[in-house]
């Protein structure tokens, strides 16, 4: 058995970890989603655990304690992950959910009721460097080897989930209408109380000025960071060892330019613009 087949199952095409997936995923397909329902979809290293932390708050009116007194699976668990059905179940309504998977693993539900989703995308770039240095503290995942090394990989989608531009496009282009809002990573970080009043105004959320001011200061980078229940230092150290690296790495947008020779950067962009053409317009811009 190889390195990526020990680490990862496939699912319709899709790797995932085995670390984190046993093989039914019955229980995705059979998932009943309820009209209040929102899921946070992401490509890994988009932003899940930042909209983890804002979306209760924004659903509860700034009303913090949630995000207190709750690791992020346990506020906004994820769709696909057997082990923690259990805690959606338990969620006091309106479910927040999360999910990874691409569009076409969606259980019918989805399409069904009246779910609202939001989806963040992320500049591949930055997600590409985010990824490397989670892969060097996720000791569930393969070890990403070099930089290049890492970045083959990535374009060629033997990574978790497969294939960044599969993910977008599938995202991109679906049947859902105006539950589905586009959100950039880009955008969150350039005006965050901005962004946090779309989301808002998106789960038709009547919260004041201020909530929308206080929520953003909450769920700013440096105070996620510093917090316990927001920064994921409670994954246990044989999934995730931060003496590697930090889950709350750095939050910025363009670390990519301190990462990418500028043959890796040409490269790169032609792969990736030309998947993201190959299935038609998929504005980058997030709207
Ligand atoms: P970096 O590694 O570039 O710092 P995910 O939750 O999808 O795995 O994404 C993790 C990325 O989102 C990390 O990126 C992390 O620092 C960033 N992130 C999480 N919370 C953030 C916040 N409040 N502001 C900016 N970036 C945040």
């Amino acid at each position: 058995m190889s390195s990526f087949e020990k680490t990862y199952l496939q699912y319709q095409g899709i790797p995932l970890p085995r670390a984190i997936y046993s093989d039914d995923f019955k229980f995705v397909e059979e998932f009943k989603f309820r009209d209040d329902d929102v899921l946070a979809v992401t490509y890994p290293k988009s932003g899940t655990v930042w909209m983890q932390y804002i979306l209760p708050l924004v659903l509860n009116d700034g009303d913090m304690r949630a995000v207190q007194t709750t690791t992020n699976w346990r506020r906004a668990p994820w769709l696909e992950v057997k082990r923690t059905a259990p805690i959606v179940d338990q969620l006091t309504p309106p479910r927040v959910l999360v999910t990874h998977f691409p569009y076409n693993l969606m259980p019918p539900s989805l399409h069904t009721s009246k779910t609202k989703v939001i989806y963040v995308m992320r500049d591949p770039k930055d997600v590409l460097v985010s990824s490397f240095y989670y892969h060097q503290m996720a000791n569930f995942l393969e070890d990403p080897g070099t930089f290049d090394e890492f970045m083959k990989k990535f374009l060629e989608g033997r990574v978790q989930y497969g294939k960044w531009t599969n993910h977008v496009k599938g995202w991109r282009h679906t049947e859902l209408g105006d539950r589905i809002m586009y959100i950039t990573y880009e955008e969150m970080v350039q005006d965050l109380p901005a962004s946090v009043r779309r989301i808002s105004d998106f789960l038709c959320c009547n919260v004041s000025d201020d909530v929308i001011h206080n929520i953003a200061e909450q769920s700013s980078f440096m105070s996620m960071k510093s917090k316990d229940m927001s920064n994921v230092s409670h994954a246990p150290k044989e999934y995730l060892d931060s003496t590697k690296s930090t889950f709350l790495r750095k939050g910025i947008v363009g670390d990519w330019k301190n990462h990418f020779s500028s043959e890796q950067e040409t490269h790169f962009t032609s792969v990736i613009d030309k998947e993201l053409e190959e299935g038609g317009p998929t504005s980058m811009d997030g709207r």
